[in-house]
């Protein structure tokens, strides 16, 4: 994806391995800022506060992190956890650790290090490549509804599921990028995404970056509009998808896909391979985060004169929870886009495309 123009990845490697340029996502939409991770310390921080997020990216900077802990002469399993720790609901993050370890236990010293670099590397290539793929396999689905009627096919989407949750393209909005550089015309209904907002900050800055059509809405004006007859067509992510076919996803996606079901709206779900959990039989076995309280009683925004300010909206003292993600049921979920094609969310769905995971 482009940022002014320029070519980019969320998260890049210096060329003397230093460091690891990653921009900071607290600071979108208002200020762009690239900052450095350097440290074990630094990935595990930038994951945990979320300067990086979005299931895909959270894998990558594990993945790098241990490149940078090993460089500091960090014990690799020591590494491991202390970034296993950050997040708990996205799989991406245990699937990313699982693969280093298992390629850089056999090494030791110099060629530990060096392997890891490369192997983080690749591990992001290949996020860019599945993700890209998965977005050419659901831009049909804009596509043939855009074949069936005149003006742009209303897309709704939740949280960011976009480029900047993986390296490059995203999830759910890979379909749209994807259909919209075809010339299909498309509007996006960003659902603003409360507590933390990735929606109106995140999503809605990538798409008018890349110049596809918008409007952010309150969280509780998706139903209303799928009454109205305004979406054709809901696409999210997920942060962790059972064998079944269930879906972990950004608090508030399981309300969307109820009425969706509703309104007999298709609902589908968009996730690269390693994304899958499969060892969890069903989404209920899915451990999902609970974040700061304050998070929900405060929000971030910028004042007149341009200071990024964070401001209270309860009354002092209340008591706020921050459940992070819900699980949508897998009956409720229309299709899901992989980077192997689509298939229906179930066991035998999911094995259709995977069948090496076949028992
Ligand atoms: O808490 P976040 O911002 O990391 O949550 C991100 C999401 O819920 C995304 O929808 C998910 O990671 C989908 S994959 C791009």
């Amino acid at each position: 994806m482009k940022i002014n123009g320029m070519p980019t990845r969320t998260i890049e490697p210096l060329a003397d391995r230093s460091g690891v340029s990653i921009i900071d996502q607290t600071l979108l939409p208002f200020r762009y800022e690239r900052v450095i991770l350097r440290t074990l310390e630094d990935a595990a921080e930038a994951i945990s506060v979320m300067r990086v997020r979005g299931a895909p990216l959270i894998g990558a900077t594990a993945a790098y992190g241990v490149a940078l802990a090993l460089g500091q002469g960090v014990d690799l399993h020591r590494a491991c956890g202390v970034l296993a720790a950050t997040r708990p609901t996205a799989v991406n993050l245990a699937w990313a650790l699982a693969r280093m370890k298992s390629v850089l236990t056999p090494l030791s010293g110099n060629d530990r290090i060096d392997m890891a670099w490369a192997e983080a590397g690749v591990l992001c290539d290949e996020d860019v490549a599945m993700n890209q793929a998965l977005g050419q396999h659901g831009a049909g689905l804009i596509q043939a509804l855009a074949a069936s009627r005149s003006g742009p096919v209303n897309v709704l989407t939740h949280c960011n599921a976009g480029w900047l949750a993986a390296v490059d393209w995203g999830t759910a909005l890979a379909p749209i990028y994807t259909a919209h550089d075809a010339g299909t015309p498309i509007h996006v209904w960003v659902d603003e995404t409360r507590p933390r907002n990735q929606g109106a900050s995140l999503t809605a800055w990538e798409l008018q970056q890349h110049g596809v059509p918008c409007t952010v809405i309150a969280d509780n004006a998706g139903g209303h509009l799928m009454q109205q007859g305004r979406v054709d067509l809901c696409i999210v992510g997920t942060d962790r998808t059972a064998a079944n076919g269930d879906v972990a996803n950004k608090i508030g996606t399981y309300l969307k896909a109820l009425a969706a079901r509703d309104n007999g709206i298709p609902f589908h779900v968009a996730l690269p391979g390693p994304t899958i959990d499969w060892s969890l039989d069903s989404g209920q076995a899915i451990p999902i985060e609970e974040r700061r309280a304050d998070e929900v009683s405060h929000v971030q925004g910028e004042t007149a004169d341009g200071q990024v300010v964070r401001v209270r909206l309860t009354p002092a003292a209340t008591a706020c929870a921050n459940p992070a993600f819900d699980v949508t049921p897998a009956r409720l979920v229309t299709g899901l886009i992989t980077e192997r094609g689509l298939c229906p969310a179930s066991r035998e769905g999911l094995l259709s495309l995977y069948p090496e995971r076949r028992p």
